[in-house]
């Protein structure tokens, strides 16, 4: 496995909508194991392919229960609302609350082709949604309200600092 480098925004791939896999084979199950080693080398709690400059529909995504890896996922239904806190890998240091469904459920093929369904909700909800908006060219900082730019924060606070000093 390799840790591949990552797409940040700004970068044409992160806009493009992803095209569908037709074959699940050795390569793409390589590169899935890759993604998920990529995943966690950065801390992140799901990677899609545009962020590693892969504009094919494939995620990855482990909030807490294990790494899953999904090939054309699709979010076959849905209810309700909650409000949560996101960020992004390809865009450090800013977080912002987005509104995503509750549960949803999302089909799909597995790293061997097979297809797979998951119910969702709470934190995996979220990240599944998140990194299928990443498949369609959109950013999660499209839907924020309340952005944060946390090194912003840290700079003016080291300013005050340095005032404080003088
Ligand atoms: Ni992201």
């Amino acid at each position: 496995m390799a840790v591949l480098p990552l797409k940040y925004v700004g970068e044409a791939v992160l806009r493009r909508k992803a095209d569908k896999v037709a074959q699940v084979d050795k390569p793409l199950a390589r590169l899935l194991d890759d993604m998920v080693e990529t995943m966690y080398a950065a801390n992140g709690i799901g990677l899609a392919g545009p962020q590693i400059g892969v504009s094919r529909r494939i995620l990855v995504v482990d909030a807490g229960e294990g790494p899953i890896q999904l090939v054309n996922p699709r979010i076959v239904d849905q209810n309700g609302r909650q409000m949560g806190t996101e960020g992004c890998l390809s865009i450090p240091a800013i977080y912002g609350e987005v509104e995503r469904w509750k549960e949803i459920v999302v089909k799909g093929l597995n790293a061997e082709g097979e297809p797979v369904i998951y119910e969702a909700d709470g934190l995996l909800s979220v990240v599944f949604q998140h990194e299928i908006d990443h498949l369609d060219g959109q950013l999660f900082t499209d839907l924020a309200v309340g952005l944060i730019d946390a090194e912003a924060i840290e700079r003016d606070h080291e300013e005050d600092e340095e005032e404080e000093e003088e």
